[in-house]
């Protein structure tokens, strides 16, 4: 399976989904940069996201708050003090490692560790030119910190009806000590958060409906459900903030892992902030007329993570004409790139012009189409196939006229198939209808 991972990683940085971060100058760890299908394909999710989990429902506002806050948000909430890992240095080569992922020696040189202490994950940095405390400031652990801190502003916008939530998708940071798996264990990554706010004795009812809501959700994406595992997290693993929490792992190539969370965070935030601040965050129920602090069911969707295992469920390996081949079977929702589409022959004028137009005419109504005149069509086939297209639309001599009944249609390939059909160019954007 590590080989599969190989060949993901490899496939991504060739065909541009996702590079390595500052490369050319040799690097830097932790971090990815997403070529053009790789955003392409991160931009779909996150869409079907936003319209899942906000547009189409009517309990739940968007947010999209500053990445940087005031130091005062993670003292209250508890990461300057507790979000840390477990860290060990080598005595010998002075390589550093996460405590509960090494044995007793070095990995690397065999030496012997020192005292394990705790590692604040948090990016810290300064604000404005003042020098000292004062100006220190941290890159945001969790896109959740935004939402509570603008609970108060969107109850008195809104005035929303419990149960309700906020949802928010945007870059988090964190100093991981050792990023590793490609974008699985970044130190800059993304999140898609749900804050739902309920009454107290409301939250196991919502803490199922969310359950559920991720398994469809992970669904609708392509990820593979059969290797989506609940992880009902113990006690004392559990973040500060949490009562109860289940970890949806899934099995990508280096193992079953944590794809998403899912906490009950009880009143904590509110509560923290509300005695940070003092600012008055109750919420007055109207039905009841009781004042008091919500409580939260938090569904946290890392974006990179869900790349990867949208690519690790569509990438397959199989034989078609004779030939093997790779390709990403990706649904029509997320695929990059929905339709490709191909003159038969690059060197006769009239067919390069109507597909070309055909090209043009498509990408008006579907943005994510591409044009491919290189090579021989078999060879244009993989190619797609690689990146994943759905579709291969070709304009051929017949389009043009020369079987006067199929004048103006094309062929279609299907990716996964391999089988064409002939399709009247007014009926195409019905077929490549996601
Ligand atoms: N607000 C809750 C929270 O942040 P978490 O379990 O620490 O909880 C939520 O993170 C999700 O964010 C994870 O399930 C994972 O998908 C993603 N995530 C966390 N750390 C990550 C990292 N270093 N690289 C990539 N994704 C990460």
């Amino acid at each position: 399976m590590e080989d599969v991972m190989e060949k993901i990683v490899s496939l991504c940085k060739r065909r541009g989904f996702i590079y390595p971060g500052s490369e050319i100058y040799g690097g830097l760890s932790g971090t990815w940069d997403y070529g053009p299908l790789g955003v392409e394909l991160k931009n779909n999710i996150k869409q079907l996201w936003w319209r899942t989990f906000v547009q189409e429902r009517d309990d739940m506002c968007g947010l999209d708050a500053a990445i940087l806050m005031n130091a005062k948000v993670w003292e209250a909430s508890g990461h300057v003090s507790g979000f840390s890992d477990p860290l060990v240095e080598c005595k010998k080569c002075k390589r550093r490692f996460r405590a509960d992922q090494v044995g007793d020696k070095c990995p690397e040189c065999g030496g012997n560790f020192g005292e394990v202490r705790q590692f604040n994950m948090m990016f810290k940095t300064q604000i404005g030119a003042t020098e000292g405390e004062g100006a220190v400031s941290y890159l945001r652990p969790e896109t959740a910190g935004g939402i509570f801190v603008n609970f108060k502003n969107i109850v008195d916008s809104f005035h929303p009806k419990l149960p309700f939530g906020i949802a928010q998708i945007g870059k988090a940071f964190r100093n991981e000590i050792a990023p590793r798996d490609f974008v699985f264990r970044a130190r800059e990554f993304e999140q898609m958060e749900i804050e739902y706010f309920v009454r107290p004795g409301e939250w196991e009812s919502a803490f199922e409906e969310w359950r559920q809501q991720v398994h469809a959700f992970n669904a609708a994406i392509g990820i593979d459900s059969s290797a989506v595992h609940e992880l009902e997290v113990a006690d004392g693993d559990r973040a500060h903030y949490s009562k109860r929490t289940i970890d949806f792992e899934f099995d990508f190539p280096f193992g079953r892992k944590e794809l998403y969370g899912l906490a009950y965070r009880t009143d904590f935030d509110l509560k923290a902030h509300m005695e940070a601040s003092g600012a008055d965050l109750t919420y007055l129920d109207e039905p009841t007329k009781e004042k008091f602090l919500p409580h939260v069911i938090e569904p946290s969707f890392g974006v990179d993570r869900t790349v990867l295992a949208v690519l690790t469920s569509a990438y397959t390996e199989d034989e078609l004409g004779g030939e093997t081949r790779t390709y990403l079977k990706f649904n029509k929702a997320v695929a990059p790139i929905k339709a490709a589409v191909f003159p038969l022959l690059k060197n006769k004028p009239e067919l390069v012009a109507k597909a070309r137009g055909l090209y043009l005419m498509l990408k008006k109504q579907i943005p994510q189409v591409m044009w491919d005149d290189n090579g021989n069509i078999g060879k244009r086939y993989r190619r797609q196939d690689e990146i994943g297209t759905p579709y291969c639309i070709t304009v051929d001599f017949d389009t043009l006229g020369e079987t006067p009944d199929l004048k103006d249609t094309v062929t279609v390939r299907d990716r996964d198939t391999g089988e064409q059909e002939r399709i009247a160019i007014a009926d195409l954007a019905s077929k490549l209808a996601v």
